[in-house]
């Protein structure tokens, strides 16, 4: 039987099975969606209706969680529903290529399902597998290193229906391409000694391993361990990972000060969402060192007092749930996970998994702890802060999957050695996910304060023009600048970085970036929600060579009025790769713009400019606030 023409008894069972599993719980919706979704191959309204009775939830709230994740789909899709990495660094691996090809082959439409409902082929912004593209999620499974060869046996397979399952194992294969390994990548913890550590026993302690230096050795007795370990993050200075370099210490230090109500507990929360285009290397570090990052939460967790611990992963990395889920399984069978943890009394934590659906926004923390109540990924109204009042109203403490990592490390190591490497306010390593035109794309990890000139001497980049750090919300640098620091002090990054060499048309990047933002922007506020739909008119229009002077002063308003005005990050960073390129790539905006080349005597803007000013339009603002 086709999925799509399934049955309502037989969806009924579907939906009663799995929200059975999710004890009926309204918070685990996004969840629930996703399962039926997998069952079913979208999400019919006969799912929506049971979803209803048993959840006690209103179906308007429903579709209303469904309609806000891109994967999530309340319209037949097809059987097979493929969807291409539309990243600026698939696009120069030649993504369009690859789908049109696919489309030619299968008979389809982009965007659309084919007629006999089997498959349907679109874009998804980003599957963070910059470093082997072009790629693409075929039911949310990614496939990497498309060649015209594999889009062609693709296409056979899915002529033939056969079941992703049985689909060649190597089609899946992701690899990590660590290139360059230091203190987080190099090295391999023993699942517990952080924890062991981190319970500051006196160092006579058996439990304590051994071989591992204590920095605890000397020290009073009598100090508690969490306070202890708080300390050596301080020592540390460990900065988060996730972007704002928010300090940890100090994060973990208001979590833990803020009281608990009445059956309530703190919750660690590690953030892998990693939804910027252009990183990827969360994506290695569960692959290669999941037993560390989970000790990581779970040292957290200890300092915290935390019972709660959940991981949002990007819905890209589906792939990875298995052996994540295994990892956890090991460290629940090896007293690392769940009640008495090592043995002591009252330490009681766990950890689940969360998959998102396919919305950037979400790994902006209070949107993430939204999408992890079952709810749209809006960002929340702050204050109250997530580490005062976050998941379900406890204290909540979200962090980067790399921040983790590093706490993990310090647990053993202790704070000054971590603070020996790096610099003075970006201590310790730094993974940074590279990409685009270089000959070793992929994972490098250096001590912070590394050049950029070093990296893509390093990564094999050939007559780099631009690179783009931190993904297009961060810095794009030129030429000139290649001398600059990786670091809090100079050029700060959350980890990505795209290398475009003297053939490319940088246009073409900012281009990308505005169709990105545009798509991502979650609606919630007016700024954003209209201001990164008039960059891309604008750029849309610069593209097909129909731009004036105007339309640049305009991208020039718009990059003021958002950066200043949005409710949250995604809409005040939308506009930064757009300042830098026109501030350092005038001319490739220049280039699209032929009536400023051919200079006319008669300027239309200018003779208009008196009626936009009498009806306001020349306000961006004012604008702004007509159209919303
Ligand atoms: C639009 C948006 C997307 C974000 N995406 C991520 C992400 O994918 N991973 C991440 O760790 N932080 C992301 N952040 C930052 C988080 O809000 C948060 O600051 C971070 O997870 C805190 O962890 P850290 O202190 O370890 O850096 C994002 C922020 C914004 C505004
Ligand atoms: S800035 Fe953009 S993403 Fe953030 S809340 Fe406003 S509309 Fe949503």
């Amino acid at each position: 039987m086709a999925l799509n023409d399934m049955h309502a008894e037989a969806v009924a069972g579907i939906v009663d099975r799995v929200v059975t599993r999710y004890r009926r719980d309204p918070t685990c919706m996004v969840q629930i969606l996703r399962e039926v979704q997998e069952a079913c191959d979208w999400i019919p309204p006969e799912a929506i209706d049971r979803m209803q009775a048993l959840l006690g939830v209103p179906r308007t709230k429903i579709e209303g969680v469904a309609g806000f994740y891109s994967f999530f789909y309340t319209q037949p899709r097809g059987k097979y529903r493929v969807l291409f990495s539309d990243n600026i660094t698939d696009r120069m691996q030649g993504n369009k290529a690859m789908m049109d090809r696919l489309c030619n082959s299968l008979w389809v439409e982009r965007g659309k399902v084919s007629e006999d409902g089997l498959v349907s082929v679109g874009k998804t912004a980003c599957t963070g597998m910059c470093d082997q593209g072009p790629a693409m999620l075929v039911n949310n499974y990614a496939v990497a290193g498309l060649t015209a060869t594999r889009i062609d046996e693709i296409a056979e397979l899915i002529r033939g229906k056969v079941p992703l399952a049985e689909w060649p194992a190597e089609y899946f294969r992701i690899e990590d391409n660590i290139r360059r390994a230091d203190i987080l990548l190099g090295s391999d913890l023993k699942p517990g000694d952080a924890l062991l550590a981190a319970r500051a026993r006196a160092p006579s302690d058996g439990l304590m391993a051994s071989n591992m230096r204590s920095w605890r050795e000397g020290l009073p007795t009598g100090l508690s361990g969490p306070i202890l370990m708080l300390d050596e993050i301080k020592r540390a200075n460990l900065r988060g990972r996730g972007g704002a370099g928010f300090a940890t210490a100090r994060k973990w230090q208001i979590c833990r000060d803020t009281p608990l109500t009445e059956g309530s507990t703190r919750v660690v929360v590690c953030n892998a969402d990693e939804g910027e285009p252009g990183t990827f290397k969360d994506r290695v570090l569960l692959s290669r060192q999941a037993d560390t990052v989970f000790e990581g939460m779970t040292v957290a967790a200890r300092v915290l007092g935390a019972r709660t611990g959940f991981l949002y992963l990007r819905g890209e990395y589906r792939y990875l749930l298995p052996s994540l889920q295994a990892v956890l399984a090991r460290r629940r069978a090896q007293k690392l996970l769940g009640a008495g943890i090592l043995g002591c009394e009252g330490f009681d934590f766990d950890i689940q998994i969360h998959i998102g659906a396919g919305a950037y926004v979400c790994g902006e923390e209070s949107a993430l702890i939204e999408s992890l109540e079952g709810k749209r990924g809006t960002p929340r109204i702050r204050p109250p802060f997530p580490v005062e009042s976050g998941y379900l109203g406890q204290p909540t403490c979200v962090n980067n999957v790399e921040t983790f990592c590093a706490a993990a490390h310090i647990a053993i190591h202790g704070g000054a050695w971590w603070a020996e490497r790096g610099t003075t306010e970006s201590t310790g390593t730094k993974l940074h996910s590279v990409s685009g035109d270089c000959a070793r794309p992929g994972v490098y990890e250096y001590p912070f304060g590394v050049s950029v000139e070093r990296v893509l001497h390093d990564c094999g980049a050939r007559h780099p023009q631009a690179v783009q750090v931190g993904g297009p919300s961060g810095t794009c640098l030129a030429a000139a600048e290649f001398g600059r620091l990786l670091g809090f002090e100079d050029v700060p990054t959350a980890g990505a970085f795209m290398v475009f060499d003297v053939r490319r048309d940088m246009f073409e990047v900012t281009h990308n970036f505005a169709q990105f933002f545009a798509h991502e922007s979650c609606g919630f506020c007016t700024p954003c929600r209209v201001g990164t739909q008039l960059v891309l008119r604008r750029m849309d229009k610069l593209a097909i060579g129909h731009g004036s002077p105007f339309d640049m002063q305009e991208l020039h308003a718009l990059e003021n009025l958002l950066h200043g005005t949005t409710h949250c990050g995604l809409g005040a960073s939308a506009t930064h790769q757009l300042r830098d390129a026109l501030h350092r790539f005038g001319p490739a905006f220049a280039a699209r713009s032929p009536l400023q080349r051919l200079a006319p005597g008669f300027d239309l803007d200018a003779e208009l400019a008196p009626a936009r000013r009498a009806t306001g339009r020349d306000d961006p603002q004012a604008h702004l606030e007509t159209l919303g």
